[in-house]
């Protein structure tokens, strides 16, 4: 049976991480898959969770199953971080969450969930989209068309395009929006940009499923949830994707949430029974150890503000990585105009080189990237950022 199998290309982005790892170059640059790096270009666990880990090992009395919805307690709290604990969606007990393995868990579950909405969904999905999104959704039986995002030329949004392609969609489909910090362009909308997107999505009657991968990694945690919430208020239905993988830096314990907005309380209640099914088909319940220190960190006000300020170090890190690789680049002689990786949001930005570039970068000076040439902007630190724009200077 298994000699029609056809073996796979590696992971665009995960497979870097081998590749990375193997190369014994002494100044090789990590660029690849998007996980914050302190300066010394290691993944801290954060103090937070650390606090909160000592507090579960010492409290917990057992194992037992969680069941397929995850801990009640991490769902409500996650709901609250992403639409404000004050919402309407809230107060009206509009919305369902589950825990779920990770971000992409959620996307698994949202597909699952889409797929026994309408069978023959389309998803729109933004061009271009997180590199595992079309894969994912496929493998979920859903068919995945794109609508125009970002203009590679002008390092800009194609929004006008954008809005003349989703006034296109079908009631019946469904359309993927990136909360904040776009994966792979760093091009977010605007708030006006969202006014706009969330006002089209209620006329042309679509269901806009949100993911929400960086949530704090962009401006702060309630202004990168504004088109979260603004859309949770003004449509009946909405499903959103929530991953704790970055912002607690909780990558390997995959934690992450699903949450319906519905019309109204019994189509919610509806809409969580078909929820617990599809989790129940597809991995039966979530892993419980990181929803149980999230949940110990967003339930005291001390290590929630921890977690705030822990944060934010991570941000600012980020965006003064953006002003530095301008700036070095600059100072290298590199003509070309780089500002726009100023201007971007969160972990990643295009560098708009080439793949025969990309593919110098990586085989003649270790630096590595997706083949796209979307960078990783927390793999560059003060000793690596002069040999990067060195580099990046040779092979232009
Ligand atoms: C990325 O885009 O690099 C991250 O979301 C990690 C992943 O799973 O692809």
């Amino acid at each position: 049976m298994f000699n029609s199998l056809i073996a796979m290309p590696a992971d665009p982005i995960l497979g870097l991480l081998t590749q990375y790892r193997e190369d014994t170059h002494p100044q090789k640059v990590d660029l690849g898959v998007g996980v914050y790096k302190d300066p010394a270009g290691n993944t801290p666990i954060l103090n937070c969770v650390k606090k909160a880990e000592k507090f579960r090992l010492e409290t917990e009395t057992t194992k037992v199953y969680i069941g397929p919805t995850g801990s009640p307690q991490f769902n409500t709290l996650m709901t609250e971080l992403a639409f404000g604990s004050d919402h309407s969606a809230i107060i009206a007990n509009r919305i369902r969450t589950v825990s779920t393995p990770g971000g992409t868990g959620a996307l698994r579950v949202a597909g699952d969930f889409i797929k026994r909405c309408n069978p023959n969904a389309v998803l729109w999905v933004s061009d271009p989209t997180w590199a595992n999104h079309t894969g994912l959704f496929e493998a979920a039986g859903i068919t995945v068309k794109t609508y125009p995002y970002y203009d590679y030329d002008s390092k800009s949004l194609k929004f006008d395009e954008m809005l003349a392609a989703l006034s296109q969609v079908s009631p019946d489909d469904v359309v993927l929006l990136h909360a904040c910090c776009h994966n792979p362009s760093g091009m977010d909308l605007t708030t006006d940009q969202w006014d706009k997107v969330v006002t089209l999505t209620k006329e042309q009657g679509f269901t806009p499923l949100i993911d929400m991968a960086y949530q704090g990694f962009g401006d702060g945690v309630d202004i990168d949830a504004y088109g979260v919430r603004k859309m949770a208020a003004a449509v009946d239905n909405m499903i959103l994707c929530s991953s704790c993988s970055k912002n607690f830096g909780l990558y390997r314990e995959r934690i992450g949430s699903c949450s319906v907005v519905a019309k109204d309380a019994n189509t919610a209640n509806i809409a969580q029974s078909v929820l617990l099914y599809v989790v129940r088909c597809l991995y039966s319940m979530p892993p419980a150890h990181g929803a149980a220190i999230v949940e110990t960190i967003l339930g005291s006000k001390e290590l929630t503000q921890e977690w705030l300020d822990e944060l934010k170090v991570m941000r600012d890190r980020i965006n003064g990585n953006r002003a530095i690789l301008v700036e070095k680049l600059k100072a290298n002689g590199v003509a070309r105009d780089f500002s726009f990786i100023a201007r971007q949001k969160g972990m990643f930005s295009f560098l708009g080189v080439n793949p025969e570039q990309v593919a110098r970068l990586q085989k003649e000076f270790s630096i590595y990237m997706v083949g796209s040439s979307r960078i990783s902007i927390a793999g560059i630190s003060e000793d690596n950022v002069d040999y990067l724009a060195q580099s990046i200077a040779k092979v232009l």
